[in-house]
């Protein structure tokens, strides 16, 4: 199924580009450039097993997949700017403003915001109060009391070393709150129970923080080639992470645990309903890449 999943969420970007941007546009060539056929599309596959887990039709959740793909990328476009990590290499090939002039990939990221926001407010798949929700969803996940703040830690815990709760406040907003997200998108029309949603709530949380705790450990311990991407640029910037707090073995602890422990909850809420999207999360902690 996740093949599936993958190859739809493909043609759906695709499809989003050739919507919202003009042909000739150096900004629609940047995007295109970082969007395609290259990213894991790990928050697109957790709204279609989300959704799959609360018994509904998972293609009825492709514009929300790609809104979110579209915005996750933008983030992944400005993060690597010279004036925040400084990184010359995504998804195995030069950054964004490598391949395009500075101002072109600024934009593009910029551009990836407006498109994916529209592509809910486009889609024929949602009521009007289903598609307010998600917009707020997302707003509320991308902005400064967001991913945004998480990237504003993030940059003040370069120069100072952040303790263990600041660490924690770091991740579960810089990308626990796109994690989120997916947890509410793909549960959106759903007709849950209070303890259903809290469940899920929870173990996206849990999902999240875990997501980049190991995203700290292939900044150390991966391979460049495999991670299309730099290892080495959270010591290069000075940055505060779970390595540089806790180490590598107790990391690898901490993603076991945590793991673990959001995976019997889900799985105590949704039974075997929740299998796929726990073997797939549970790939994704040990993943290399
Ligand atoms: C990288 O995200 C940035 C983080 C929030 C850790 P991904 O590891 O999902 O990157 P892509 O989308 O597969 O390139
Ligand atoms: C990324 O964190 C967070 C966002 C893009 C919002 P990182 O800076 O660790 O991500 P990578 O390692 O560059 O992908
Ligand atoms: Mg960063
Ligand atoms: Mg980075
Ligand atoms: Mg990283």
């Amino acid at each position: 199924m996740i093949n599936k999943y993958l190859q739809e969420t493909e043609k759906a970007l695709v499809k989003n580009c050739d919507l919202y941007f003009y042909d000739d546009s150096q900004v629609n060539q940047a995007a295109r450039y970082s969007l395609l056929n290259a990213g894991k599309r790990v928050r697109a596959m957790l709204i279609y097993l989300t959704a799959d887990m609360c018994g509904m039709d998972w293609t009825r959740y492709k514009d929300l997949a790609c809104a979110v793909e579209m915005v996750h990328c933008y983030s992944l476009i400005h993060d690597d700017l010279p004036c925040m990590d400084n990184d010359d290499m995504r998804r195995g090939k030069p950054s964004c403003h490598k391949a395009f002039p500075e101002n072109i990939a600024l934009l593009a990221g910029d551009a990836l915001i407006g498109c994916g926001i529209e592509t809910v407010v486009n889609s024929n798949d949602f009521n009007e109060t289903e598609k307010v929700q998600a917009i707020k969803d997302i707003c509320a996940a991308i902005g400064p009391k967001g991913m945004i703040y998480g990237q504003e830690l993030d940059l003040k815990f370069e120069t100072e070393k952040a303790n263990k709760e600041q660490l924690a406040k770091i991740h579960r907003n810089k990308t626990g709150q796109l994690i989120s997200l997916c947890g509410k998108l793909g549960s959106i029309g759903c007709n849950l129970t209070k303890e259903q949603t809290e469940a899920i709530n929870v173990f996206f949380a849990n999902t999240g923080l875990v997501f980049q705790i190991v995203d700290d450990i292939l900044d150390v311990e991966g391979n460049q080639e495999e991670l299309g991407k730099p290892i080495g640029s959270d010591a290069e910037n000075g940055k505060s992470t779970f390595i540089s707090l806790y180490g590598l073995e107790d990391s690898k602890i901490q993603v076991k645990e945590l793991t673990q422990q959001s995976n019997d909850l889900l799985y105590s809420y949704f039974g075997d309903k929740s299998s796929q999207i726990i073997e797939y999360t549970k790939k994704l902690s040990e993943r290399k890449k």
